[in-house]
């Protein structure tokens, strides 16, 4: 073995995992077991409660379940026993917690660390280091360069057409694809490419980075699924319903009037605003993906994301399927 390759994942701890990624990210790393030997959860006993069928689902696949708040050291590393890679999906309230739980895993003798990444490219280009949404997850790779021994991966994906491609009922105007309705909310001009990854397809490159450990030694992963532009999106839904949908857009200049409200107001929507508006700006990918450095992954496309998205809508389905779910349509 050369003095640099990296050792094996054999032992996996996720955080976050009944999460709206986390579901995604765990039920791939349970389909692909075979490579691994243990698959743990960490969760808190709120969830333990909240979620019995996900946590049940979860015991029936042989994964064990630790429980801790993210705060308690003491409980943190008894999970972290005999662990070498955590794969943390927490959500945004929980992204600054992942300091300590970086720490801890250090000394606990961790040897990768993947943090909550799974999103927008926060060192695209030089006003990412400005953006609000973005502050936490850099201060969180900030740590993580002081860190000696604890190896990183950090997989960034764009955002998710499970949910890019659906409505926006909060706020129409921040773009959406509305199927009963027949009308569509575009940003920009319509015409700008926006790399794409389905929210399965995170899972599946979260997997091929614990495989292929080396290549994703310290690495940002840059991945997606497919580019396209909203006017594309939209010309798909067109093609696949059968029908001319009503069209309206929301401009750039505009976006950024709604983030400024949204701020004003401490509004949860305002991180959504500036997210999309980034997108809408072409400040995500779009960048092929190299296949060299994962290996070729079978992803979804914007056909296939466009039938789901139909199928979800017209079944009046909620956007994230529970692991049970899930479970039962296997
Ligand atoms: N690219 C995109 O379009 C996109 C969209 C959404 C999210 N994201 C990114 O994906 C990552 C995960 O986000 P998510 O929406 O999947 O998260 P989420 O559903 O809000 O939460 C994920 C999990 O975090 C765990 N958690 C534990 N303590 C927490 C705390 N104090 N605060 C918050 N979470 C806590 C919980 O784990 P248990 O399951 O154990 O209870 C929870 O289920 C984030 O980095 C986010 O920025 C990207």
């Amino acid at each position: 073995m050369p003095p640099y390759a990296a050792q094996q994942t054999r032992n996996i701890l996720i955080i976050g995992s009944t999460g709206v990624i986390g579901t995604y990210i765990t039920r791939a790393i349970v389909d692909a077991r075979e490579n691994f030997e243990r698959i743990c959860v960490l969760t808190t006993e709120k969830t333990l409660v909240e979620k019995v069928q996900d946590i049940a689902a979860l015991e029936a696949w042989g994964v064990e379940i630790f429980t801790a708040r993210l705060e308690s050291e003491r409980a943190v590393k008894r999970a972290y026993e005999g662990i070498d890679t955590v794969v943390s999906c927490v959500g945004r309230a929980g992204i600054e917690k992942q300091i300590n739980l970086i720490t801890w895993a250090e000394q606990a003798g961790v040897r990768r660390f993947f943090t909550s990444e799974y999103g927008t490219d926060i060192e695209y280009w030089p006003e990412s280091a400005q953006e609000p949404p973005h502050q936490l997850k850099l201060k969180v790779r900030a740590h993580m360069k002081t860190m000696k021994r604890i190896e990183h991966t950090y997989l960034v994906t764009g955002p998710y057409s499970d949910l890019y491609f659906g409505t926006m009922k909060a706020r129409p105007e921040l773009g959406e694809f509305d199927v009963k309705a027949k009308k569509a909310v575009l940003l920009g001009d319509g015409n700008g490419p926006v790399s794409f990854t389905a929210m399965a397809d995170v899972g599946k490159f979260v997997v091929a980075a614990l495989v292929n450990t080396n290549a994703s030694r310290n690495a940002t992963l840059i991945v997606h699924s497919f580019t396209a532009t909203p006017h594309e999106i939209l010309a798909e839904y067109e093609a696949q319903t059968g029908t001319k949908w009503e069209k309206s857009y929301t401009s750039v200049e505009r976006l950024r009037e709604i983030e400024k409200e949204e701020y004003q107001v401490y509004s949860a929507l305002a991180t959504v605003v500036t997210l999309r508006r980034i997108w809408t700006e072409g400040g995500t990918l779009y960048k092929y993906y190299d296949e060299t450095i994962l290996g070729h992954i079978e992803t979804e496309t914007l056909e296939s994301q466009v039938a789901a998205n139909i199928r979800k809508q017209e079944d009046g389905e909620g956007n994230f399927p529970s692991l049970l779910r899930k479970l039962s349509l296997f």
